[in-house]
């Protein structure tokens, strides 16, 4: 029995038993931006429940897990439906609504800081079609979901970033549905992250919400890519999923004159390695695109992908075989005018434009799996990506459903992009203290990143130890990554901006260096002399001092420094100069382009 049967038949005792099914991420559809799909973004009703009234009866036990699984807000019991003698002490159909997608953080003044559990609720409509299959789907929802369909749960995830998705065929009625989810974004020790991050804990549907329709048997998943490191065969494979998963399917790519047809074995997957030339590889100067077709008699889907080859050779990194500085900037999944995760394409080709502006061909999306439209924004502008989870500083290593969730991340993100040409990277982590319990959790999760996927390169951001003016780079996982990668602050975090020039570097690994952060704070707008902190001038003072100082480091490769934009952080309290926001990005959160900005633009300008 293959693992997909198996998800099924558990699915199915889980609905029959009612018992909450955990979703997971080997049953996201590839593509979904291909396919046919219902959108429920819009206005979801709320009702915001700190205490949990809508899911735990007096005693604490969760009514969905009672007798009759009856009693919670997920009834969805509305006041046309009772008579005045009824007591239900909830209503959605009178409750305020919340835009999706969004967090519920920057659209309500007394959600701004609110951690706990809210229900949103929204009808649609639909028309059911014979032999079609129907999946409800969820660009991201922060941080755990129970996902209740027409009153049944339909199960739980956990993850604040990640897509995840429920079959629904045969559980939505024609006509009128019903979707109520119970988020609950409360920081916990032992989630992934952990309890103590250094951003805005956005709670709610922070993404689209989507019901995908498909036919009965459906292209399922599918990878396209070139080979590792062969620029002469596209490798890759198409899973199936229905109950014909027999026959053949096509491989299209009209511009490279590929037509190939392969039969599926019996678990519905045919794999395929196809020789190609005149292939116009992908690479920023270049962002090529092909539109790729996959068939079967019964299905068709169109992808853009673009074909490169990313590897290291020493210290060297070989983006299509040509040595390439990844002239990068970090990024968080915020928009600094309209305060929230950003919401639609529009937010993201700003973010992205102004990294062009830059000068970058490199962005180091910070510290989660980004919006999958961002991933195909960076295919079509041409920036490479370093795409991370959030396996943040102080992690519970030694808890293994802790690993369970992080692996679950991982996988999700890496299933969902791992045809996206821009991603040359997959972190599996930022700044985790060294012991032997978490040395054990990333390689694990190092070995299962590799495992995913032999095509692109495994890194994190690494521990540094500094020995007065010596930064140390040990860090044991340096041993099993492709980047000898890590954080420096000096002339912040480490002394001040005119002592940056006496720090060298002691980096144990003949790799590849990438400095995926540096960076000081300053007040957009605030000037003074270039050692008063908070000022413009500082910042500029600390990048010149920083640039200068890393270009000392022999085998550097590439930076991403922190941050091209101020974000919000509950960490952050000066009640002048910070406000809740880290001012560390290079743009204020007004779109003001401070100082450092034009150090950095400069300093991109004279690399090749
Ligand atoms: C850390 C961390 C970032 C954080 C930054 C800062 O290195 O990786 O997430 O925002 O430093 O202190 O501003």
């Amino acid at each position: 029995m293959n693992m997909r049967t198996l998800f099924s038949y558990l699915f199915l005792l889980g609905l029959i038993l009612n018992l909450p099914v955990i979703s997971f991420s080997q049953e996201l559809i590839q593509n979904l931006p291909g396919r046919e799909t219902l959108s429920l973004n819009g206005r979801w009703n709320y009702i915001i429940d700190p205490y949990k009234m809508g899911y735990l009866d007096y005693r604490q036990q969760p009514f969905d897990q009672s007798e009759s699984g009856k009693g919670g807000f997920y009834d969805n019991i509305t006041a046309k439906e009772i008579d005045s003698t009824q007591r239900v002490e909830y209503d959605f159909s009178q409750s305020p609504t919340l835009k999706v997608p969004g967090d519920w953080n920057s659209q309500e003044e007394r959600l701004e800081l609110y951690e706990g559990t809210l229900w949103y609720k929204r009808d649609f409509h639909v028309d059911l079609q014979e032999s079609k299959r129907y999946f409800l789907h969820f660009g991201a929802v922060n941080y755990e979901a129970h996902v209740y369909l027409n009153g049944k749960k339909l199960g739980v995830h956990k993850g604040g970033f990640t897509p995840f998705q429920f079959e629904v065929t045969g559980e939505l009625k024609n006509g009128k549905n019903d979707v109520v989810l119970m988020v609950d974004n409360s920081r916990k020790k032992d989630e992934v992250p952990t309890v103590n991050t250094d951003w805005w804990n956005y709670g709610g549907i922070t993404r689209d919400v989507d019901l995908i329709i498909t036919p009965e048997t459906f292209i399922h998943d599918y990878k396209v890519q070139l080979a590792n490191n062969d620029m002469k065969m596209i490798s890759g494979f198409v899973q199936l999923d229905g109950n014909q998963k027999q026959g053949q399917i096509k491989v299209e790519i009209p511009e490279l004159k590929i037509s190939k047809t392969i039969s599926v074995n019996n678990s519905g997957k045919a794999n395929f390695d196809i020789s190609v030339k005149n292939v116009d590889y992908w690479s920023p100067k270049n962002p090529k695109l092909y539109e790729v077709k996959i068939s079967t008699e019964k299905d068709e889907i169109k992808d853009q992908i673009g074909f490169r080859t990313i590897e290291t050779k020493g210290q060297d990194i070989l983006l299509n075989d040509n040595s390439i500085f990844l002239k990068g900037i970090s990024i968080h999944d915020e928009n600094p005018f309209v305060e929230g995760r950003l919401r639609n394409e529009g937010d993201m080709r700003m973010m992205l434009s102004w990294a062009k502006e830059l000068g970058c061909n490199f962005v180091r999306l910070a510290h989660y799996t980004h919006n999958e439209k961002m991933l195909r924004l960076a295919d079509e502008m041409g920036l490479m990506v370093w795409a991370e989870i959030p396996v943040y500083w102080t992690i519970s290593w030694e808890n293994m459903e802790t690993y369970e969730n992080a692996e679950n991340q991982l996988a999700s993100g890496i299933l969902r992009d791992k045809n996206r040409a821009s991603i040359i990277i997959w972190s599996v982590g930022n700044e985790t203290p060294v012991t032997e319990a978490r040395n054990d959790f990333m390689e694990k999760l190092i070995a299962r990143a590799r495992q995913l996927d032999d095509t692109r390169l495994i890194a994190a951001a690494l521990e540094v130890e500094t020995e007065g003016n010596v930064a140390v780079v040990n860090d044991p996982l340096g041993e099993k990554l492709d980047l000898a990668s890590f954080n420096e602050y000096a002339g912040w975090y480490w002394g001040e901006p005119e002592n940056i020039s006496q720090y060298t570097f002691d980096i144990k690994f003949n790799k590849p260096v990438v400095i995926t952060e540096f960076g000081g704070g300053a007040l957009g707008g605030f000037h003074a002399d270039k050692t008063t902190m908070w000022s413009e001038e500082h910042q500029e003072y600390l990048y010149e001092q920083q640039l200068k100082m890393l270009d000392k480091i022999d085998g550097l490769r590439g930076m991403t420094p922190w941050i091209l934009v101020d974000f919000k952080s509950p960490r952050r309290n000066h009640p002048v100069y910070q406000n809740f926001w880290n001012r560390k990005g290079i743009i204020s959160e007004t779109g003001e382009k401070k100082k450092a900005f034009y150090i950095l633009q400069d300093y991109y300008q004279n690399i090749n």
